[in-house]
């Protein structure tokens, strides 16, 4: 069986993957179990994918772990949910340190249960120095939050002289939001069969690559993370110019 790996081009890798994990809710239905079944699993799959990704050379994963919208579950599964969060990056932080690996989070983090929020700081803060690659999950998260609070932040430094209205261009735009330090995903994955971007990295993915897959985010495993990057890698990206232009 090919591994799709020995195809990789790792000189032109995308150096940003985010990933909107979903169908785990479904995945559970068809095993006949309770939606948070899933979410388990979904945990194993984004092991899978974190290590992948960092063995494979990308720079940046961003996961969307839970999306403002996500609040409106019923309450035991948002409960279950900030739980597995807990475990599930206390578990990791040595898994994180052995492989190099910075953990960030972007996303209204004041807002989520204290325990998950102290539990994030903590990891973030023990690995800050870590280089090989930025795990990002974006929890709380949704883009026209990040965007109203960057509009609010700039009107404010423009009512207060700290910056003119002429300086506001799309550099100053993104270095007002959450994800200032890290670049724009080349590549969006989304997984389980739906053609939606759901309020995620609306700014960010202006010129990024979708690829969607039918499989639900518990069965996506390297092999499919692979595939993804290969068939990212055979797309010709333009940037509004013709091919002609490119060559
Ligand atoms: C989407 O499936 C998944 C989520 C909203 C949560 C993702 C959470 C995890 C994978 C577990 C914890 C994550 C980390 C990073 C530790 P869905 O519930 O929307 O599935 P459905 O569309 O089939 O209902």
């Amino acid at each position: 069986m090919s591994t799709f790996l020995e195809e990789i081009d790792h000189t032109s890798l995308p150096r940003h993957i985010a990933v909107i994990m979903d169908g785990n809710g479904r995945w559970a239905k068809k095993h006949g179990k309770p939606r948070i079944f899933g979410h388990k699993n979904g945990v194993q799959a984004v092991r899978e994918i974190t290590e992948c990704a960092a063995e494979t050379g990308i720079e940046y994963l961003t996961l969307y772990a839970f999306s403002t919208e996500n609040w409106g579950r019923p309450a035991l599964e948002v409960t279950a949910l900030m739980h597995l969060l807990v475990e599930t990056v206390k578990n990791e932080i040595k898994t994180l340190m052995k492989n190099d690996i910075r953990l960030n989070a972007i996303g209204d983090l004041n807002q989520l249960p204290k325990k998950t929020h102290d539990a994030l700081i903590s990891g973030i803060e023990m690995t800050k120095d870590n280089k090989r690659m930025t795990l990002t999950l974006a929890l709380n998260y949704s883009s026209r939050w990040e965007l109203t609070e960057a509009i609010k932040v700039i009107s404010t430094k423009v009512s207060d002289g700290t910056i003119a209205t002429e300086d506001i261009n799309s550099e100053l735009i993104s270095a007002h939001l959450t994800t200032h330090n890290i670049p724009d995903p080349e590549l969006l994955i989304r997984t389980s069969g739906e053609h939606r971007v759901s309020n995620y990295l609306l700014w960010q993915i202006a010129y990024t690559e979708f690829y969607f897959t039918d499989i639900f985010w518990p069965e996506f495993k390297k092999q499919h993370l692979l595939e993804a990057i290969l068939d990212y890698q055979n797309r010709e990206r333009r940037f509004g110019k013709t091919s002609d232009q490119l060559i």
